[in-house]
């Protein structure tokens, strides 16, 4: 990928490649937030990352990769972890830092690009990814998990939560078990513990989300 020039006032996409979601859309990810809530923004953590916070699935410093206005970022923090949550639209940090400051929850939001997280210069024992790499089209996605791999601590652990192939009213981006495992093999440097069927809360979807997969990935 080159990295594209310009100036900000000229660059909406502040000098990054646009992903293929915005490529797809003619839209930066920030235009998504500025008209109120994004679809998938349900103002509320998504219930499978609290039930894995709630059996202890979270260790040492987190990263949330592509968080948005900060929900599942949020709820981490309110157990007492480090979170770091990092997402290209600064309209979805601006509203994560609000709800921060609001709730007295102490958090950190940046503005990163998913695909080069190596410039954060950081590392951490679990990073979370909800509903970001499901928005990768199958090119982009050797570059997102080696951008992934270059932060997570060896033994530590990726959840990534996705729409799922599998079942009625999918989402808009289903991936497959076989996709999951292919993106991350040990080959790349990840072990996949588990995929476990669940659900992804939206705003359009009713009361009982889309189907999902929850995958529990080892760095190794
Ligand atoms: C489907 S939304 C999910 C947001 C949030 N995790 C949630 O559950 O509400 C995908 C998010 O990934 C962010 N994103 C997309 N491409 C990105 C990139 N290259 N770097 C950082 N964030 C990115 C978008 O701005 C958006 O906030």
């Amino acid at each position: 990928m080159s990295e594209r020039s310009g100036t900000l006032a000229e660059d909406p996409f502040n000098g990054r490649n646009p992903t293929s979601h915005e490529r797809m859309t003619g839209l930066p990810w920030d235009a998504s937030y500025r008209d109120g809530p994004a679809p998938w923004d349900i103002g509320r953590p998504q219930p499978a990352v609290v039930r894995r916070a709630f059996r202890g699935g979270f260790a040492g410093a987190v990263l949330d990769a592509g968080c948005g206005t900060g929900d599942n970022a949020l709820h981490v923090a309110s157990l007492g972890f480090s979170v770091l949550g990092v997402d290209v639209a600064e309209t979805a940090l601006a509203i994560a830092r609000k709800k921060a400051a609001d709730r007295g929850i102490a958090a950190e939001f940046a503005v990163a690009d998913a695909f080069r997280l190596e410039r954060l210069g950081r590392r951490f024992e679990t990073v979370m990814d909800c509903g970001m790499f499901h928005t990768c089209d199958g090119d982009e996605r050797p570059a997102y998990v080696a951008s992934l791999a270059s932060v997570t601590e060896h033994g530590g652990t990726l959840y990534v939560l996705c729409f799922s192939d599998e079942g009625p009213d999918t989402g808009p981006h289903p991936v497959t078990q076989e996709e999951l495992r292919a993106a991350f093999d040990p080959g790349n440097g990840w072990n996949v513990a588990a995929i476990e069927p669940d659900r992804v809360q939206t705003r359009y979807h009713d009361d009982d989300g889309a189907p999902a997969w929850f995958a529990t990935i080892k760095r190794i």
